[in-house]
C-alpha cells in the first residue's frame, strides 16, 4: 500500500522534473549475505578533517547508514591494503598532512581528493596534479558527490499544519558574521536594504544568535537571505538546506546560478536573485509576496512531497565511495586538479 502511495506521489512529480539528483534509497541487503558474495571495498582516511575523529568500531558504514561491504577505516598500516585512501583538502594545504609519495602505491589503489569549500578557500592546488584519481566534494560532477543537504521524497504524505499562524514579524532577514564589503552578496544586502527592510543578525550587527536560537529566529521572517560567502558551481550550503528550508522561511538564494539550484531544489521553493532585472525589483517583489498569502504559501507544497536530509557527518560521506565503487572509471587520473576545482563559472 505504501509502495503504491510512493510511486502515485513520487512518479508524476519525476515526469515533471526528472528525479532529483541525489536521490538515492538504502539498499536493504543484509550484510552477512552481502560479504559472502562481494569482498569488502577498504576505505582509508588518511588524516581526519579539522583533526576531529569519529569512532570507526564495528561495520560503521552498516550500522549507522545501511551500506554493506565497506571496510572504513584511520590507521595508515593498512595503506597497503587500501582500495581508496581519501585526503581532505585543508590539512594538505595547510601542511598538517602529508601525501605518502614514499610508499609504493598499490596497484589500482585510488586515492581521493575531498574538500567541502567553495573553490576560493581551497588554497593553491596547482601542485595537485597527476596524483588523484577522484573527487569527492558537492560538485555534482565530483566522482562521489557529497551535499550539504538534499531532498529525499517522502514516502507517506504526512501532514503540514498549514493553517498554523504565520507569526511573522519581519519581512526578510540575513544571518552574518563575516562581513566583507567586497562580497557580492554585502552589495545585494546593501542594495536590498535600501528597497525594503532587512534585519541583520550574526556578529556582524553585535546581534550574535546562539544555535538553538537560529531556526526560530529565521521561522519569524518572511524570508530569508541564504547568501553563499562565495559564488561557485554547485556550492549551495546548509543556509539554504537547514537554515531556509527547516525553519519555514522562503529562501532567497545568491551563489551559483538558478540552473544549479533547479537541478537539486524543487520549482517554487526559493527566489533566486538573478531573476530580477535590478535588486530593487527583487525587494518590490518580496514585499508583495508577503502581503499575499496564497502565493506566499504556494512557496511551500514542495513540502507535501519531499523532505530534507543534511549530511553532517563524514563517516556517511566516506560510507558513500563504498555504494558507488562499482561504478567509478577503471582509470582516471586528474591531471589539473586546479582547473578542475576552479571550474570557470559565466558571471551573470
Ligand atoms: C567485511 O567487513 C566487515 C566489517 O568490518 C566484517 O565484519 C566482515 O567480516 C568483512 N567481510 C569480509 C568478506 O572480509
Ligand atoms: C510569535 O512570536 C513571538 C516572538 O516574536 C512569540 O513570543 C510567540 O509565542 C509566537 N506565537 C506563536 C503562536 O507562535
Ligand atoms: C538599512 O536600512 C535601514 C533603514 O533604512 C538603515 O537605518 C540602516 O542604516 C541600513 N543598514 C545599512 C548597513 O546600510
Ligand atoms: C591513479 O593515479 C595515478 C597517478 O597519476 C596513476 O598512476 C594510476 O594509474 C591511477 N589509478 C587509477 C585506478 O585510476
Amino acid at each position: 500500500k505504501y509502495l503504491l502511495l510512493f510511486f502515485l506521489s513520487v512518479f508524476p512529480l519525476c515526469l515533471l522534473n526528472g528525479w532529483p539528483t541525489g536521490f538515492q534509497s538504502l539498499p536493504a541487503i543484509n550484510p552477512s549475505t552481502f560479504s559472502s558474495t562481494h569482498r569488502n571495498v577498504t576505505i582509508l582516511l588518511w588524516y581526519w578533517p579539522f583533526n576531529r575523529p569519529f569512532s570507526l568500531r564495528g561495520d560503521v558504514c552498516w550500522d549507522l547508514y545501511r551500506i554493506p561491504g565497506c571496510r572504513l577505516v584511520d590507521q595508515r598500516s593498512l595503506f597497503p591494503s587500501a582500495d581508496v585512501v581519501v585526503f581532505h583538502n585543508r590539512e594538505l594545504v595547510i601542511g598538517h598532512q602529508k601525501l605518502p609519495f614514499d610508499l609504493p602505491r598499490p596497484q589500482g589503489q585510488r586515492w581521493a581528493w575531498m574538500s567541502l569549500e567553495a573553490p576560493l578557500y581551497n588554497g593553491n592546488l596547482r601542485n595537485y596534479g597527476h596524483i588523484f584519481n577522484m573527487t569527492i566534494t558537492y560538485r555534482r560532477d565530483a566522482d562521489i558527490t557529497v551535499p550539504y543537504g538534499e531532498l529525499l521524497p517522502k514516502v507517506t504524505e504526512e501532514h503540514l499544519q498549514e493553517d498554523s499562524p504565520l507569526n511573522k514579524t519581519s519581512l526578510v532577514c540575513w544571518v552574518v558574521s563575516n562581513y566583507r564589503s567586497q562580497h557580492k552578496r554585502s552589495q545585494v544586502y546593501k542594495q536590498l536594504n535600501a528597497t525594503v527592510p532587512v534585519k541583520v543578525y550574526g556578529r556582524w550587527t553585535k546581534r550574535p544568535l546562539p544555535s538553538k536560537a537560529l531556526l526560530p529566529t529565521i521561522s519569524r521572517c518572511y524570508f530569508y537571505l541564504a547568501f553563499e560567502n562565495s559564488v561557485g558551481k554547485d556550492y549551495i550550503t546548509e543556509k539554504l538546506w537547514r537554515n531556509a528550508y527547516l525553519s519555514g522561511a522562503v529562501p532567497v538564494v545568491l551563489g551559483p546560478p538558478l540552473s544549479d539550484y533547479k537541478a537539486v531544489a524543487p520549482p517554487n521553493s526559493l527566489i533566486h536573485v538573478d531573476e530580477f532585472a535590478s535588486v530593487k525589483d527583487l525587494g518590490k517583489y518580496l514585499q508583495q509576496l508577503a502581503m499575499d498569502k496564497k502565493r506566499y504559501n504556494e512557496y511551500f507544497t514542495w513540502k507535501h512531497q519531499w523532505k530534507v536530509k543534511l549530511y553532517t557527518d563524514w563517516r556517511e560521506r566516506l560510507c558513500k565511495i563504498c555504494s558507488q565503487y562499482n561504478s567509478l572509471p577503471q582509470q582516471k587520473v586528474y591531471s589539473d586538479l586546479e582547473a578542475w576545482v576552479s571550474h570557470f563559472i559565466p558571471n551573470t
